[in-house]
């Protein structure tokens, strides 16, 4: 077999496991699972009907390229979110979920020949198809952390010069995963002219780019902040009402800046860009399978050459169930509305006891936890009160010397309203009784 299979690590899921291997959890307390990023929302009645409407599309063999409507669907969609005309000819295809688009583009890109570029980049923490992705192309990951210290951006200034000319593909996941950071224009400026300097090519990660919310009550997190109070930081994350920050817009309200719209405006095309995004979160369709890519022509038509190979075709009954999604907007309101709902009622809770930023946006808390050992943390909290979460340091490598996941846990606001609630409460409790 391939022998990079073997650089491959175990998934963070796996490490939890075997972290809670022998603990028995507090059988009095009803287990609640706030670790895995999979969004619990019901999926939307009318996509489950499309999807039935649809089943006749079983007798056909679909093209890779998807249909017609369906790349007009997405189309549309991405100019109204993100005030972009592409071409859904050659600017746009449907992928079966992000993942497999993530993981595929590296396979397509990398340049394995002997002088070829081998250099991937990627955050970190990060989501781990990167890493995964680059290992099995052949290619070097080169991570950058993304630290409070320096507002959870990627410090580019930390890649060596010499570095850049093997730089075969950036990976940027914005809004991330999992410090719920957003890229501001100035963010995506910097990018966008080391890549034209340089010759890489971006992808895009924005698959929690619907998740996004109005805090309510800015006062509740800016204490505790993961940040240190003064130094090197430009500030606090921007909060409601505080106006701080212009170019991230996520925190009050409107939608987070996504990489066409900012290369747009950066009056530069889409060259070198691809951008991956999904219906999982967005319209709560995780078992769907289906996503989209979106960007530079010349990108999309050799991705598209490596997909038909690959035999990626999106299945003619989940096409039609993703037109239906991506053509409706009222269920993504009331989807965010949820989950702003539980950052609102959840972080007031825990701000005495965890040191955390409201992020930008995607459904997570990244937070610091009290002592800064987080997979004891993470044990503690299952053993005694049967909530899980998932420690930091799993979420991401040492390097610089540190490994930037340690010392935090992960939590996923994916379950129940009442449910997150009563997650805070027990952490409360498991923080109260450690002190
Ligand atoms: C950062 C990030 N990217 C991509 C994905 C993949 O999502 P999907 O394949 O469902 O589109 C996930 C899923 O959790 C994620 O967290």
């Amino acid at each position: 077999m391939n022998p990079r299979l073997d650089q491959l690590h175990p998934y963070p899921f796996q490490k939890l496991r075997e972290l809670f291997a022998g603990v028995t959890p507090n059988p009095e307390r009803a287990p609640i699972n706030l670790s895995i990023g999979e969004p619990r929302h019901p999926t939307p009645q009318f996509i489950k009907d499309a999807l039935v409407a649809g089943l006749s599309g079983l007798s056909n063999y679909p093209i890779t390229q998807g249909s017609d409507a369906l790349r007009d669907s997405i189309a549309a969609w991405a100019e109204r979110r993100y005030g972009v005309k592409l071409d859904p000819a050659t600017e746009v295809l449907p992928v079966n979920g992000s993942r497999e688009a993530l993981f595929a583009f590296a396979q397509a890109s990398v340049d394995s020949s002997r002088h070829g570029r081998r250099v991937i980049i990627s955050p970190n923490p990060f989501y781990q198809i990167y890493e995964g992705a680059a290992l099995l192309a052949g290619a070097r990951p080169f991570f950058l952390n993304t630290l409070p210290e320096n507002d959870f951006k990627m410090d580019w200034s930390r890649v060596p010069e010499d570095l850049w000319e093997q730089v075969n593909l950036v990976y940027v996941c914005s809004p991330g995963n999992p410090t719920g950071k957003v890229m501001s224009l100035a963010d995506w400026k910097e990018l966008f002219d080391l890549s034209d300097a340089h010759g890489f090519a971006i992808a895009a990660d924005e698959c929690y780019s619907e998740i996004y919310f109005p805090h309510p009550n800015p006062d509740e997190t800016t204490n505790h902040s993961t940040k240190p109070a003064s130094g090197q930081v430009a500030g606090n994350l921007p909060l409601a009402g505080e106006g701080a920050n212009a170019e991230s817009k996520a925190a009050n309200g409107q939608p987070p800046l996504g990489a066409l719209t900012a290369s747009q405006q950066l009056g530069r095309g889409f060259k070198n860009l691809i951008v991956f995004n999904s219906l999982s979160k967005r319209s709560n369709v995780p078992g769907l399978r289906s996503g989209m890519v979106a960007g530079d022509a010349a990108l999309m038509k050799a991705f598209l050459l490596y997909r038909t190979y690959h035999g990626s075709a999106m299945s003619p009954v989940v096409q039609a169930a993703s037109i239906a999604a991506w053509n409706d907007e009222a269920h993504v309101i009331e989807n965010r509305r949820q989950y702003a709902e539980k950052f609102a009622a959840v972080m007031p809770l825990l701000k005495d006891v965890l040191a955390f930023d409201a992020p930008d946006a995607a459904f997570y808390l990244w937070a610091r936890v009290p002592g800064g050992d987080d997979t004891a943390f993470a044990r503690g909290l299952y053993e005694t009160q049967h909530v899980t979460v998932l420690p930091g340091s799993y979420l991401a490598r040492d390097a610089g010397g540190v490994n930037p996941g340690k010392g935090f846990v992960r939590i996923a606001l994916v379950d129940s309203l009442p449910a997150c609630v009563e997650a805070a409460e027990r952490i409360v409790r498991f923080v109260g009784a450690s002190r």
